[in-house]
This record gives C-alpha cells, sequence and structure tokens, in this order.
C-alpha cells in the first residue's frame, strides 16, 4: 500500500495567536496537544471518553461570513481536526485586564464550583451558550441542555443552572472579536496556499513526493476524498471521532493513517428536494436533528437523548450510521421514516434503504473503497385536513422511544421508532426501526405485516405487542435483560396507541410523584 503524505503541520487560532504544531501524530487527541504541548492544563481530564465533560472547549469557524462557534470534547477530538479553526480553553475567556467572562462571573456570583475539576468544563459549555444567546435570556431548559454533557460529581447543579441564567444580567463579550476573524482569515489563505501549491488536477496522493509513516488528510472535497478513499483503503476514515476516539483513548488503538471526511463540503450539506431531504454524511448530529425535527417537531425530545452536547456538536450522522451499532439511536428512527442511504466511490454511487446496509454485528455493506455519502429521508406527508387535534385516526403519525437508565448522556437499552399512516381509522402502512434488540439496528417486518390494514383499536394493537415481543431474540448484558427488552418492546407500542389516542404527558419525565398538583 502507498502511504499519504506526511503529517501536515496543525494550525489554530488561539490566545490571540495562531500556533503551528508539527509531528502531531494523527491519532494525538487535543486534550493532550493542550495539556502536554501547550501546558494549557485548566482544561481537565476526568473519563477520557466523551462522558463527563471536564475537557470541554469550544471551537469556532467562518461560516458564509458568520462566526459558528460550538463547544466539544477535547479529549476524543483529534488535534488535527482543529485545523485552521479557532479554539478557546478556560483560559482564553478572561481579559487580558483580568476581568473574567460572563460564565465566570456568574459562577463566582452563584457559587457554582465545589471540588472545581468539573469547573472548567462547565464553564467553556455556558461560554459556548452565551455566544450562542447573545445576551438574550435563558431559560432553565435551554440552560439544562447546554449543560448535558457536563457532570457534577457532588451533583452541584442547581447553582451552575442559577448561573447559565444569571450570565444574561452581566455585559455580553463576544467571542466574535476582529482578532479572532482576522486570525481565522489568516488560516484559510495558508490553507489555500497549501492547496494550490500540489499540482492542479491530479488526485493529492499522487502528487505526493516523499511518502511518509504516518498521515492525517482531510480533503475538502469529495472527488479527492473518494480518490484518496480508494488509493488507501485501510486508512481510519474518521468523521467527529465520538466512537473512533474511545478506540483511541481507551483501546489505545494507533491509526498510521487517518482521512477526515468532515471538511469535504458535499459531505456538509442539507439539500431538500420536493419529497425528500439528503443529509450530508458529515453533518453534524446537532444539525442533522435540527433539519429532522423542522420537518417533524415531535421528534424533538427524542433529538435531545442523543448523548449530550458536545458530543452531539461533534459526532454526525454519518458515523452513527457507519458504525453501525445496535444499539445506536438515529438508525430506528431513519428506518422508520424509510431513508436511503446513497454510498460513494471512485467508482459511482449506489444507493440502499438503510436497513439493508446492516449485513451482521458491526458488519455493513460499505465496500472498501466507499464512504457514507448521504442518508436521503422522505418528507412527512401532508397532514389531512380531517386530522382530529387529539387523536391521530388520519395521517401519519410518529414517535421515537428511547429508553436507557439515565435520561442524559446514555446509551440506549432498547430504541424503538413507530410511524403509522392511517386512513379513516385503519392502518394504511406501518414502518417500525428497532436498536438493542438484535445484533444490527433492524425494520420489524413481522409487526409492520400484523398492523397493515387492520383497523386502528387496542385489539390490533395488543395483537401487534404480541408479534413485536416475539419478533426478536435479544440479548441480555449490562444495559437490560432479554425479558426486559422484549417486555419494553411490547409497552412501547402500548404507549404509542395510548399518544395515538390523545393521552399526553405519559413519559416519565411529565409523572408527579403523588398525582397531579393543584
Ligand atoms: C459520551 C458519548 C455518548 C454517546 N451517546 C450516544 C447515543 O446516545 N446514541 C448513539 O447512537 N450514539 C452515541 N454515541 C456514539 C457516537 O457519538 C455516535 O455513533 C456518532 O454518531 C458517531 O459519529 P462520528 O462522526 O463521531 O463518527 P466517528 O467516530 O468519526 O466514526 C465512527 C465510524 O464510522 C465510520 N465513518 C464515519 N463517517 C463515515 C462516512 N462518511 N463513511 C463511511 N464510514 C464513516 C468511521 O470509519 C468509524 O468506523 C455516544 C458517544 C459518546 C462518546
Ligand atoms: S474527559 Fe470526560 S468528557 Fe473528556
Ligand atoms: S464541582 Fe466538580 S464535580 Fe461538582
Amino acid at each position: 500500500m502507498d502511504t499519504l503524505a506526511s503529517s501536515k503541520p496543525v494550525r489554530f487560532f488561539k490566545s490571540g495567536t495562531v500556533h503551528t504544531l508539527f509531528d502531531v501524530a494523527p491519532t494525538r487527541t487535543l486534550l493532550e496537544v493542550l495539556r502536554e504541548d501547550l501546558h494549557c492544563t485548566g482544561t481537565k481530564e476526568g473519563c477520557g471518553e466523551g462522558d463527563c465533560g471536564a475537557c470541554t472547549v469550544v471551537v469556532g469557524e467562518l461560516r458564509a461570513g458568520k462566526l459558528h462557534t460550538q463547544a466539544v470534547n477535547s479529549c476524543i477530538k483529534l488535534a488535527h481536526a482543529v485545523d485552521g479553526l479557532a479554539l478557546w480553553t478556560v483560559e482564553d475567556l478572561a481579559t487580558p485586564d483580568g476581568s473574567l467572562h460572563p460564565a465566570q462571573s456568574a459562577m463566582v456570583a452563584c457559587h457554582g464550583s465545589q471540588c472545581g475539576f468539573c469547573t472548567p468544563g462547565f464553564v467553556m459549555s455556558l461560554a459556548a451558550l452565551a455566544e450562542q444567546q447573545a445576551g438574550k435570556a435563558i431559560s432553565r431548559e435551554t440552560a439544562s441542555h447546554a449543560l448535558s454533557g457536563n457532570l457534577c460529581r457532588c451533583t452541584g447543579y442547581r447553582p451552575i443552572l442559577d448561573a447559565a441564567q444569571a450570565m444574561v444580567d452581566l455585559p455580553h463579550q463576544s467571542l466574535d472579536t476582529p482578532q479572532v476573524r482576522t486570525g481565522l482569515r489568516a488560516l484559510a489563505h495558508v490553507a489555500q496556499a497549501e492547496a494550490a501549491a500540489l499540482a492542479p488536477g491530479q488526485p493529492v496522493a499522487k502528487r505526493v513526493q516523499k511518502p511518509a509513516a504516518s498521515a492525517y488528510t482531510a480533503p475538502t472535497d469529495l472527488a479527492n476524498l473518494l480518490t484518496l478513499r480508494q488509493a488507501y483503503p485501510d486508512a481510519q476514515l474518521v468523521a467527529g471521532c465520538t466512537d473512533v476516539g474511545l478506540w483511541i483513548t481507551k483501546q489505545h488503538r494507533d491509526f498510521a493513517q487517518v482521512l477526515d471526511v468532515t471538511r469535504v463540503e458535499e459531505l456538509r450539506q442539507i439539500d431538500h428536494y420536493p419529497q425528500h431531504i439528503a443529509i450530508g454524511a458529515a453533518v453534524s448530529l446537532t444539525d442533522a436533528f435540527a433539519a429532522l425535527v423542522a420537518q417533524r417537531p415531535e421528534l424533538r425530545s427524542f433529538a435531545q437523548r442523543f448523548a449530550g452536547l458536545p458530543v452531539r456538536n461533534a459526532g454526525t450522522l454519518g458515523g452513527n450510521v457507519a458504525n453501525g451499532s445496535p444499539i445506536g439511536d438515529s438508525m430506528p428512527l431513519l428506518i422508520a421514516l424509510g431513508a436511503h442511504l446513497v454510498l460513494a466511490s471512485a467508482r459511482g454511487y449506489r444507493e440502499m434503504p438503510l436497513e439493508d446496509f446492516y449485513l451482521a454485528y458491526r458488519k455493513t455493506a460499505l465496500r472498501a473503497d466507499e464512504i457514507v455519502g448521504w442518508i436521503t429521508v422522505p418528507k412527512p406527508l401532508p397532514a389531512p385536513r380531517s386530522r382530529s387535534k387529539t387523536s391521530a385516526a388520519n395521517g401519519e403519525f410518529c414517535r421515537v422511544y428511547k429508553i436507557s437508565k439515565r435520561h442524559e448522556d446514555d446509551i440506549s437499552a432498547v430504541c424503538l421508532a413507530l410511524q403509522l399512516r392511517l386512513d379513516k381509522g385503519r392502518v394504511m402502512d406501518a414502518s417500525l426501526g428497532a436498536g438493542g434488540v438484535a445484533a444490527t439496528p433492524v425494520r420489524a417486518r413481522a409487526t409492520e405485516a400484523a398492523l397493515r390494514g387492520q383497523p386502528w383499536n387496542a385489539d390490533t394493537v395488543h395483537a401487534a405487542m404480541a408479534t413485536l415481543r416475539a419478533e426478536f431474540a435479544p440479548i441480555s448484558d449490562m444495559r437490560a435483560t432479554s425479558a426486559y427488552r422484549r417486555e419494553v418492546l411490547g409497552n412501547l407500542l402500548w404507549r404509542y396507541w395510548l399518544e395515538s389516542q390523545g393521552s399526553t404527558a405519559i413519559d416519565l419525565q411529565s409523572l408527579t410523584l403523588g398525582g397531579p398538583q393543584p
């Protein structure tokens, strides 16, 4: 196998200057570079696997002239992935005269720090929230979502949430300064000059003069990515690295060559067509779910159940689908919605229903020279005029349920997504995707058949519940027993029925102990 070009320097804008780091190994994490090379030890390491948020930093890039900032976990982000970006750690928030950022001042004023170890991560999530809200009021719910990736082991959440809301009373201090913009433009010029230095009209791989043993390559257009994938099928493909990062930090795997898909412009877009949307594989989970929620607002609460915000900011929909975990959350939903995958290679494109992509445990139909290009999702059918406000006798009715031990930032024991098309109280079509019940994400075909054509009533639902419980043979593991998984599958179908009949607030979050309060 040929090797890719030797590892490029990593350049990013931080603390008012462009940092250029040479010889950074492709699997070196951003946290390692920050703490060990730059001695920015304000950023802490807690879990090293994206769970606790102690390592949270803010990254920024210019998109169509706007500075786009977001909180991410530096422990599972590869250092090369911030090449060309602006970066803020807790050391960068106070102004040179020592005035604290509102996120810091509010934490002090509200007594939001106890052990202090988690505090830099909380502060960075708050700084990202302040930037996003730009002086607008922050609700408790918004604060809670912004902090969904931060764990305080001494459970001091109330003062931290108070601090989030108190930031708005302090003068807004934007991260978007002329200095940052100048730095980002300078980085963009360097990247353009580097690209221009390569001979035009030839694939990057062929232009390499001195092949080296390690490399990190992040092509910016699809043609280049596909050429590289074909030439180097053994290179480790990465996107947001929220799965791959753990292979590095927890399994101590090393990759000599890494091919990053997240800079490819064509894969960063969401395209709208009359009947469907096409979500590029490198679109972040945050943006992909926002697009799905815009089509189907009923998915909002499920979207917030996927990991925590920093993981959703870094992770991609394509990575979730390609990783193919049987307990991955987007796949049951996408299967129920009738999504297709477009796989791309230098040879061309092919398309398939998502469920056909999964062949066996962690085995997919992806060929060595292919990448996942787009996920196409049908738009909802227009709601019929006759649709009742309290029940779903007509039209499409979609729900997705995630069962996990912890509400925030946890992996599913079972995930069930359902979409029925009803007409005059009869099931015209049924589409069910399930996770956590088989070796791959699956379509519940037998249950769909049991529902199709039947009157939408409690008898039909009871019969379908029995079919659904018998359709799969889930395993018992640390998340749930096989018996629990089967039982809960049926119960979720019953819940779906209740919701279709207008029952609301039947989830755990809405439960008021001791009955309804006056
Ligand atoms: C703390 C934490 C919480 C999490 N919670 C959840 C959760 O609630 N639900 C859930 O489903 N997952 C969860 N995950 C897993 C992970 O975030 C998702 O699977 C995510 O979507 C992976 O996307 P990524 O871009 O980070 O993929 P990466 O880690 O970069 O890649 C994952 C795999 O996909 C391949 N790949 C990536 N892009 C492509 C492409 N375009 N074409 C072909 N192959 C590709 C890579 O080669 C690799 O094999 C969690 C992870 C962490 C760390
Ligand atoms: S160290 Fe825990 S999320 Fe990074
Ligand atoms: S203040 Fe650090 S764990 Fe809570």
